[in-house]
């Protein structure tokens, strides 16, 4: 069965990676039926096109998305994050995003589970006598009882679903003391749920400290939307770069096309020079086989891209073995 895929490069080393991933795909021997989006910065240079609400509804069609990375350095900062990658983490309700760490070496393997639809990114804030001395900013956090608790379910569906079923929430609970009340409430409440699911809390910077000392502790990670962010970029540090690092925005229910993109993002410093380490997206894509049923061929991907091997060489030289070896 060919499955329908909306493939958005983006930008900078958008363009190198994703046709390595795309050939891996191809090794592996699945077929895709590929939709060109051509969307990010240079688009919007071009003609002040960020996503329209038209595209979006066509997205809708699709079995899956594929995104490389957006923005360039000139484009206002923020705007395309937002009108692009965030509108599509919203519109389409993709309240999961997924994010596997596994050491080249092997030595830890965990999952990070942020919420992707709320807390500080729901955009919640505004200005009071803005320009001025007095002036006041303010910047919400909206957390509510329907999304933190299918975002801690899915997480304990997914760590029941592994061997060693561990889940650790990671908060603030010490200060953000009522959204930080609401995710433990929801998360103990919901442990009842899975009894054979052992479970742990970490203050967010005590995990920063766990994730460089100690990350073999971890098994399955479930936080917030901003800790997610920041801990996911620490995760990708700590575990052969953020060139590995590849992401799942996933709606768990199907209503809608998940997104699968890598972690890092357009890098203008490298872009254009076959430098970019294709690997984040490749492992992206495996996780979008994953997702659409192709079990088999994403495990294999997963399996050839496992190794210090990868760490150095071209995009292309880099792609073209994961690929040999499928
Ligand atoms: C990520 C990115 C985005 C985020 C930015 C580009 C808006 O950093 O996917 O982690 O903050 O979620
Ligand atoms: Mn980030």
């Amino acid at each position: 069965m060919s499955h329908r895929i909306g493939v958005i490069p983006g930008d900078g080393i958008g363009h190198e990676v994703i046709p390595e991933a795309l050939k891996v795909i191809r090794a592996a021997g699945v077929e895709l039926d590929c939709v060109d989006y051509d969307l990010g910065g240079a688009r919007y240079l071009r003609d002040g096109v960020v996503l329209t609400d038209e595209t979006v509804d066509e997205w809708r069609g699709l079995d899956a998305l594929l995104l490389g990375a957006v923005g360039t350095p000139d484009v206002p900062p923020g705007l395309i994050e937002r009108g692009l990658l965030l509108k599509m983490r919203f519109d389409l309700d993709l309240y999961i995003n997924q994010r596997p760490f596994i050491a080249p070496d092997g030595s830890h393997n965990f999952i990070v589970i942020r919420e992707n639809t709320e807390g500080t990114y729901a955009g919640e804030g505004g200005f009071l006598r803005k320009g001025t001395p007095f002036e006041i900013a303010t910047q919400g956090s909206v957390n509510t009882r329907h999304g933190v608790e299918r975002c801690i379910r899915y997480a304990f569906g997914l760590a029941q679903g592994r061997e060693r079923k561990h889940l650790t929430l990671v908060h603030k609970t010490n200060v953000l003391t009522f959204a930080g009340d609401l995710w433990e409430r929801t998360f103990n409440e919901v442990a009842l749920d899975f009894p054979d699911v052992s479970t742990a809390y970490n203050h967010v910077d005590a995990a920063c400290i766990y994730f460089v000392e100690n990350p073999q502790r971890y098994d399955v990670i479930v936080t917030d939307n901003l800790f997610g962010d920041i801990l996911t970029d620490l995760g990708g540090a700590v575990s052969g770069g953020i060139g590995f690092a590849s992401s799942g925005n996933l709606n768990p229910d199907r209503t809608s096309p998940s997104m699968f993109e890598p972690v890092h993002g357009s890098a203008p410093d490298i872009a254009g020079q076959g430098r970019a380490n294709p690997i984040a997206a490749i492992l992206s894509a495996a996780m979008m086989l994953d997702f659409l049923g192709e079990t088999d061929a994403a495990a294999r991907i997963q399996a050839a891209c496992s190794d210090s091997e990868l760490l150095t060489g071209s995009t292309s030289e880099i792609g073209d073995l994961v690929a040999a070896r499928l």
